[in-house]
């Protein structure tokens, strides 16, 4: 029996439509008749904020769940304690560094991590660079997205290296894992695997698919009916 790792984004991915999100569990389910099939949610959000979206949109539950941009991995609901290995991460020499910015605002407690800090910033480009320019002696990626959310993560953890831990604990091979995003944390998982981006996608996103990333599909249907549309493109689904 072959088998499909789909992993997928939430917000804006998975979900955004009810119905859209119902018909690709429905057909997932009628795959899974012949497939391994091994649905991962790959997501920005906390655990908390993870559970919350999840008892409002009636979502199943996955094989395994990333949170945090990559930085947790739960497996049947425990915590993965071996993952993220990271060396020389401080969060406090982040928060310090980082303090006299005045356009940074620290999200709320849920999101900040033992290895993310997560701040609010409206675009502006100047202030990225600076960040970037003052984090640059640290060992982090600077992830932003939807002209919004600034996430410091330990440097090469992020959802695509989450995910690949599991598809080697798991033994997957590349070609049987599909991976789904709209925004730009979504970046590192989709340039990977056998990737979709779904028609909703959020500009920088957009930005990246035409700098080049063109092997990545792109749905022309939003959330979850983009997701079964590039399942169908990659020939998982008929
Ligand atoms: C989710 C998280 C937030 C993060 C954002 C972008 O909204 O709750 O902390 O900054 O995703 O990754
Ligand atoms: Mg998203």
């Amino acid at each position: 029996m072959n088998s499909l790792l789909l992993a997928t984004d939430l917000d804006g991915t998975l979900v955004g439509d009810d119905d859209a999100t119902q018909r690709l569990f429905n057909a997932l389910d009628s795959l899974r008749a012949n497939k391994d099939v091994k649905l991962v949610y790959v997501t920005g959000r906390s655990l908390e904020l993870f559970k919350q979206l999840k008892s409002e949109n009636n979502l199943l539950d996955p094989a395994a769940l990333i949170t945090a941009v990559g930085t947790e991995i739960y497996i049947d609901g425990q915590h993965l304690e071996e993952w993220p290995r990271v060396a020389g991460w401080d969060v406090e020499a982040i928060k310090s560094t980082l303090s006299n910015i005045p356009q940074l605002e620290l999200q709320p407690e849920t999101e900040q991590r033992s290895f993310k800090v997560s701040y609010f910033l409206n675009e502006n480009p100047s202030v990225l660079a600076d960040i970037k320019n003052k984090l640059q002696d640290h060992p982090v990626d600077i992830v932003y997205s939807q002209n919004r959310y600034l996430d410091i993560l330990p440097k090469c953890i992020n959802k695509g290296s989450a995910l690949n831990f599991l598809a080697s604990r798991w033994k997957i091979d590349h070609q049987n894992i599909v991976a789904c995003g709209d925004s730009g944390n979504d970046i590192n998982m989709l340039e990977r695997h056998n990737a979709i981006i779904v028609g909703n996608a959020r500009e920088e996103l957009l930005k990246w698919y035409a700098e080049n990333h063109q092997s990545t599909y792109l749905a022309k249907g939003h959330f979850a009916n983009g997701i079964l549309e590039g399942l169908k493109h990659y020939g998982f689904v008929d």
